[in-house]
């Protein structure tokens, strides 16, 4: 198995998109500079999606467009909110637009993060619509649309936009600058059309996403779901219900499950950095004589923490062994503190873990500790590697990449992945023990079969898991999409390499 890898990467990109300008776009930025006691901290936060694209904004050289958001960026970028990064090994530019509070509040913790957010994820969580979000989310589209445009100016760019913050992003593109190639990759689920149809503005913003050349989901369903909705509004399709034509412009709709960088990634696990975290995670947890187990996440009612907490007070309930003998450990990184459901999901989980410990603790023994805060790489990947069972219990995630990070953490092929079958994930990682997080026994069952199975099957599963995140790891992701586009819009070196599958789709295509 030739596995795909950064520089494989970049050469492909450098034939297929010979010539353009390589532009991402996100709300998020991949560093964030803030001021600390005695100076400035450049920290990377905590989201998915900025890893896996720094990897391959690393290796396609080029400009990345995203909100400034730390309280020291202005004072670490240039007059035009530029700046190099990675910080000392600089592979390419970050550009960084600032935003009003207005504007972000309006944009971030408004209309995508109460509205968009929610109508995504079947968590039963109501969205909340509001005349003034959306305002406020057209205007922050727009004032990334005049940075893409001033970068682009009249040279031929490749632009790369991330997520829901930005939907109707593609249209305001298109109509400004005719020569941009626009793909836009949507990490998180695209809801059913019953529920989609809740949404007060979906014409205009399905409109916005169709300004697009190439738009992807992580799952085939999602695709299916979208074209379901541009079909409600007129986009006609082809046979293979995959490129949608409206208003003389045609929008293909391709799964990409996301990866992640696994072959670095498991050379950290392999550093002395993680075996001294390792150690001191040990003496801080008190583990003598005691299994781990292990939730990463950040702090959002779409993860599943409470129902992963339950499951640990019904597993102490129904098998006393486990009494004194597993300690479970929550990570939870505060995130989007502004919009109240996050604030009840903190005080919800905070509750939840005092009852649980206050329930079954003993003199010698705390089975919940809840950490919030932000854990470095090694630090995590050490908890990895402590951990008998990892517990990803979302109850609804478009990929869920925490799951791969677990996987490509072990390379002593030990540990078991608790996982739920509404992440994207689930999809690929077959060998995990999947669960329903809505199903208090299942969850629990699940703890009680991880914690007993036997060596050789804790090994034959995280084989056979960790060769599915090796193979589609992010620079694979990348290549996939890249070499679509080429096809879909007939960028330079479409016509050198041989794409069979994607070819035979285009023959469908009307
Ligand atoms: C999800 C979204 C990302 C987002 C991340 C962290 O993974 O798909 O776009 O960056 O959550 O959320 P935040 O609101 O902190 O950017």
């Amino acid at each position: 198995m030739k596995l795909s890898t950064h520089d494989a990467l970049c050469d492909f990109v450098q034939m297929k998109l010979d010539g353009y300008r390589f532009i991402v776009v996100s709300n998020r930025e991949p560093f964030q500079h803030r001021r600390v006691r005695g100076g400035i901290e450049c920290l990377q936060p905590a989201s998915g999606m900025a890893s896996a694209l720094d990897r391959v904004a690393r290796a396609c050289g080029g400009l990345w467009i995203a909100h400034g958001s730390g309280n020291a960026d202005r004072q670490t970028a240039d007059v035009f909110g530029r700046i190099a990064v990675p910080p000392g090994r600089p592979e390419y530019t970050l550009r960084r637009v600032w935003l009003s509070k207005e504007e972000e509040e309006g944009h971030y913790a408004g209309l995508s993060n109460q509205a968009l957010w929610p109508l995504c994820h079947t968590t039963f969580t109501r969205p909340r619509f509001e005349a003034d979000h959306w305002r406020m989310y057209r205007r922050v589209n727009q004032r990334f649309a005049d940075a893409v445009l001033e970068e682009a100016g009249n040279q031929p760019a490749v632009v790369f936009i991330q997520d829901y913050h930005f939907a109707l992003l593609p249209r305001m593109l298109r109509s400004a600058n005719r020569n941009l190639v626009i793909a836009q990759f949507w990490h998180i689920p695209w809801p059913n059309q019953e529920t989609f149809n809740t949404f007060p503005w979906r014409e205009e913003m399905l409109d916005g996403l169709l300004g697009n050349d190439l738009l992807g989901f992580h799952l085939p369903q999602h695709c299916r779901n979208f074209v379901d909705a541009a079909k409600s509004i007129g986009g006609r399709v082809d046979q293979a219900e995959v490129e949608i034509s409206r208003a003389g412009h045609s929008t293909s709709v391709r799964p990409f499950p996301i990866g992640i960088d696994f072959e670095e990634h498991a050379a950290v696990a392999e550093s002395a950095e993680v075996a001294r975290h390792e150690q001191s995670w040990r003496k801080q947890l008190s583990l003598k004589g005691k299994m781990l187990g292990i939730g990463i996440d950040r702090l959002d009612y779409t993860k599943g923490i409470p129902e992963r907490l339950r499951f640990l007070d019904r597993l102490f309930e129904t098998h006393r062994e486990y009494r004194g003998k597993l300690v479970f450990l929550q990570v939870a990184v505060p995130s989007r503190c502004d919009v109240p459901a996050y604030k009840q999901i903190k005080e919800e989980v905070e509750d939840l873990t005092a009852r649980i410990n206050r329930k079954w603790r003993t003199a010698f023994w705390k089975p919940i500790v809840l950490l919030k805060q932000h854990c470095t790489l090694p630090e995590m990947i050490a908890l990895h590697r402590l951990a008998r069972f990892c517990a990803v219990t979302s109850l609804h995630d478009g990929m869920n990449l925490v799951a791969k990070e677990f996987v490509a953490s072990r390379s002593d092929e030990d540990g078991v992945l608790v996982l739920s079958k509404f992440a994207g994930a689930g999809h690929e990682l077959t060998d995990a023990l999947q669960i329903n997080p809505f199903s208090i026994e299942e969850g629990a069952n699940a703890y009680a079969a991880a914690l007993q199975m036997p060596r050789e099957e804790r090994r034959w599963r995280m084989r056979k898991m960790r060769e599915v995140v090796a193979e589609n790891n992010i620079y694979q992701w990348a290549l996939n999409i890249v070499s679509e586009l080429a096809i879909t819009t007939g960028l330079p070196g479409r016509t050198s390499v041989e794409e069979p599958e994607y070819d035979a789709a285009m023959e469908m295509a009307v």
